[in-house]
């Protein structure tokens, strides 16, 4: 007999009946019915054993990549896309996903080995994307568009072209026509995604998924698709900015937290390699409450500005609010600054923001988050040339971080002549011997401080 479950729209939880109100995630009339297959029994009497091999002993696959040859976009796939693979790219309308994938699929289509791509549109009709891609240039034979919703039917289409990479536009309008529920929801966008994803590896094609992103931020539809997929990227950015960040959240084939930058053009979008530069070009000179930090995005070493307003209150509680980094993690620091330094700073609202929408999300944030702390109360400009790192415990002392020695060098090459970096780090930075390894046109002077504490920190920058 035929069962049925009754699964959120919104967040995916299953249950037994039906009810106004998720008791998962409080949403209202967001449970509908979906149809299970009869209960099975006695599983184990059916199966036919399955050869279990020592793990020395398995042949390793070659897994040669495809490279997208779009340098950021590959560095963010771990160097290329893997065949058989599977890609969930996740954005904002409007970011820029269509672009970036209708750029990639004509690269590859005219890589050397003549790849047939095979781009599957179900939100545009394929003259817009011709328009698109016209304007962009990336117009190629080898490039196949097909305007379709069922999976039925892509399905068929993909076996018949034989592609060597898919890309799906987007996840949320493909439909099966063998379920009854609507496009987009939970029950759609996981089984025609689990059909695409079998079937891609199956065949050997990489399958890229494009996937709205919803008011929370989230991916629309369940979590389980993030759990079906080989990678999972966010493209990231804010509409009043052009650049935009490509970040690998999940990546079984490459290191996660790798991020890729981009500039929206008239003509596309266009990797920066040069992603520091940008982040400090808007940078005011000489104005309290700014610094630089030298952090890790992945591998990669980025200069970002930290900025900090500190105002009189005029709430009960003070405000601890910050854009780019963690709110909890700026209140704590608040309250190791108010302690250790003696800021008086419970009578005052304290804003954080990373300037130009980057996000920092490590501890070795701290250290800068508290300078600009101070050079905003003291209303104090820091000395233009100098970055800082270093994680900040309760006590005020400065710890060290991972990869000094990278973000020195990122320093360095910007032009920086003082590095601020914790005691420890000190000696690795001064072995790994940054300017002597530069370009002789590129070389200035990078003296380095090594603070280990707060207090000799604001001393040795405010001075
Ligand atoms: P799009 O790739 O359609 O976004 P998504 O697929 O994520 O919804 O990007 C659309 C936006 O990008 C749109 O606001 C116009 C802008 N754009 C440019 O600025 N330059 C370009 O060359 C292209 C193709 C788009
Ligand atoms: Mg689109």
């Amino acid at each position: 007999m035929a069962k049925s479950l009754y699964v959120c729209q919104s967040c995916g939880a299953e249950h037994r009946k039906w009810s106004g109100q998720c008791p998962d995630c409080r949403q209202w009339n967001c449970i509908s019915e979906q149809v299970i297959e009869a209960a099975t029994t006695k599983l184990a009497s059916r199966g036919k054993a399955l050869p279990a091999e020592p793990i020395t002993a398995i042949q390793q696959g070659s897994t040669p990549r495809r490279s997208t040859r779009i340098e950021e976009l590959d560095r963010v796939l771990g160097g290329g896309l893997v065949p058989g693979s599977a890609l969930l790219i996740g954005g904002d309308p409007g970011i820029g996903k269509s672009t970036l994938l209708l750029q990639a699929a004509a690269k590859l289509a005219a890589s050397e080995k003549r790849e047939q791509v095979l781009y599957i549109t179900g939100e545009e009709s394929i003259q817009q994307v011709h328009m698109r891609g016209e304007r962009i240039g990336a117009l190629h034979e080898n490039l196949l568009l097909v305007s379709a919703c069922e999976v039925e039917s892509i399905l068929t289409t993909i076996n018949q072209v034989k592609p060597t990479t898919v890309i799906i536009d987007s996840i949320q309008t493909t439909v099966s026509a063998a379920l009854s529920s609507a496009p987009g929801t939970v029950s759609q966008v996981r089984d025609c995604s689990a059909a695409l994803i079998k079937n891609a590896k199956q065949h050997g094609h990489a399958i890229i998924l494009v996937g709205h992103v919803t008011k929370e931020g989230t991916l629309a539809g369940p979590r389980v698709l993030e759990h079906m997929v080989d990678a999972v990227i966010y493209f990231e950015g804010d509409r009043g900015h052009a650049h935009r960040i490509l970040r690998a959240v999940k990546n079984r084939f490459g290191p996660a937290g790798e991020i890729g930058v981009f500039e929206m053009s008239d003509c596309g979008l266009i990797g920066i390699r040069d992603a520091s530069r940008l982040f400090l070009a808007e940078r005011a000179k000489d104005t309290p409450g700014s610094v630089v930090l030298a952090c890790m995005e992945g591998t990669r070493p980025l200069l970002v500005e930290v900025q900090a307003l500190i105002a009189p209150t005029v709430y009960a509680t003070p405000k601890r609010s910050a854009v780019g980094v963690d709110t909890a993690r700026v209140a704590m620091l608040t309250a190791v600054l108010e302690r250790r330094i003696g800021l008086p700073l419970s009578q005052h609202d304290v804003y954080i923001n990373i300037a130009g929408g980057a996000r920092v999300n490590e501890p070795a944030a701290d250290l800068a988050v508290l300078m600009a702390m101070v050079s905003a109360y003291q209303d104090r400009p820091v000395p233009e040339k100098i970055a800082l790192f270093g994680e900040v415990g309760l006590t005020g002392e400065i710890r060290p971080v991972a990869q000094p020695e990278a973000r020195a060098k990122e320093a360095a090459n910007l032009g920086f002549t003082h590095l601020l970096l914790p005691g420890e780090n000190h000696e690795r930075v001064q072995k790994a011997n940054i300017i002597a390894n530069m370009r002789p046109d590129q070389q200035t002077a990078l003296q380095l401080s090594a603070v280990r504490h707060l207090t000799e920190a604001a001393q040795k920058l405010l001075n």
